[in-house]
C-alpha cells in the first residue's frame, strides 16, 4: 500500500468522528443493516460454513451483526485503515475472523481465488473508487464468489441531477434533525453533512443507474436496488450456480 493511502485512510479524527456518529449520520443505517441481514438469511437460510469478505469493513460492524447471529462462518475483513482493523479486530475477539490491512486497489490487483466466497459483502466504503475502479472491483468479487454466491452493497449513490439531489439532501437533513429532535440534541448540528460529503474529493459516488449495470455486465444475476431513501442505497445480485 502506498504511504499516502494508509495515511488518508487512518486519519484519526475521521476514525473518531465516523465510529461515533455514524448512526446519526448514515441515513437509516440500522434499517439497511437490518435489509441486508434480511437478504442474506434468505439467501443462506443455513448462515453456516460460510466464506464471507468485508470490504472496507471499517470497525467491523457488519460483520459483527453476522457473526451475532451465527458465528460458525469464516469472516474476512480488508480495510486500508489499520485504525479501523484494529476496532474490528477488538469487536471480533476470538472469532474465525481475519484481517488483511489492504486498499480495494491493493485487493483487485491480486491473483484471484476463483470460488473462494459465498458471500461478498460492503458497506459505505465503495463509492471512494470512481466508477472505472468500481467496475474492477465488481469483476474482480465475481470471478472470487462462488457459484451461487451474493455480492451485496450499501452505498450511496449519486443523485441524477442537482434537482434530484437538493431534494435528497433535504431528505437527508430532515432525518437527521428528527432523530436529533427525539434525542433532545441540538436540531441542526448535522446540516451541513451532506454538503461535507459533497464537497470531499474522497467521495466518488456513482449513480444508482450505472452500478447495478456495471454489475450485470460482469455477469451477475438478479441484479438489483433492494433498498434506497435519500442517496443511501443497497443494491447487489448473485452469481447464478
Ligand atoms: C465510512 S467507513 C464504513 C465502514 C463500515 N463498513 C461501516 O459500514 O461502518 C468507510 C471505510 O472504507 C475504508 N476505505 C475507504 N476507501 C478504501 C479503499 N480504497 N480501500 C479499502 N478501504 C477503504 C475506510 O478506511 C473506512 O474504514
Amino acid at each position: 500500500m502506498k504511504k499516502d493511502e494508509a495515511f488518508k485512510w487512518d486519519n484519526k479524527d475521521f476514525v473518531n468522528f465516523y465510529t461515533n456518529s455514524a448512526n446519526a449520520i448514515m441515513l437509516e443505517r440500522q434499517r439497511s443493516i437490518r435489509i441486508f441481514l434480511e437478504i442474506i438469511a434468505f439467501h443462506f437460510p443455513k448462515l453456516s460454513g460460510l466464506n464471507i469478505l468485508d470490504l472496507g469493513c471499517g470497525d467491523g460492524v457488519i460483520t459483527k451483526h453476522i457473526h451475532d447471529k451465527s458465528p460458525n462462518n469464516n469472516f474476512h475483513l480488508i480495510d486500508a485503515s489499520e485504525d479501523m482493523l484494529n476496532r474490528a479486530k477488538e469487536k471480533l475477539n476470538n472469532s474465525n475472523a481475519s484481517f488483511r490491512h489492504l486498499t480495494f486497489e491493493d485487493y483487485y490487483e491480486l491473483e484471484v481465488e476463483k470460488s473462494k466466497y459465498d458471500l461478498v459483502l460492503s458497506a459505505n466504503a465503495i463509492h471512494h473508487l470512481d466508477l472505472i475502479n468500481k467496475k474492477t472491483l465488481f469483476a474482480h468479487i465475481y470471478k472470487e464468489l462462488k457459484f451461487g454466491g451474493l455480492f451485496l452493497n450499501i452505498d450511496p449513490v449519486q443523485p441524477s441531477s442537482d434537482y434530484s439531489e437538493e431534494i435528497q439532501f433535504e431528505l437527508w437533513q430532515n432525518w437527521m434533525n428528527e432523530r436529533l429532535e427525539k434525542n433532545g440534541e441540538e436540531v441542526g448540528m448535522f446540516d451541513d453533512i451532506p454538503y461535507v460529503y459533497k464537497n470531499n474529493a474522497e467521495n466518488k459516488p456513482s449513480t444508482l443507474w450505472e452500478q447495478p449495470q456495471a454489475l450485470s455486465q460482469c455477469g451477475f444475476k438478479d441484479v438489483d436496488c433492494f433498498y434506497k431513501y435519500s442517496i443511501f442505497s443497497v443494491f447487489g445480485g448473485r452469481k447464478e450456480r
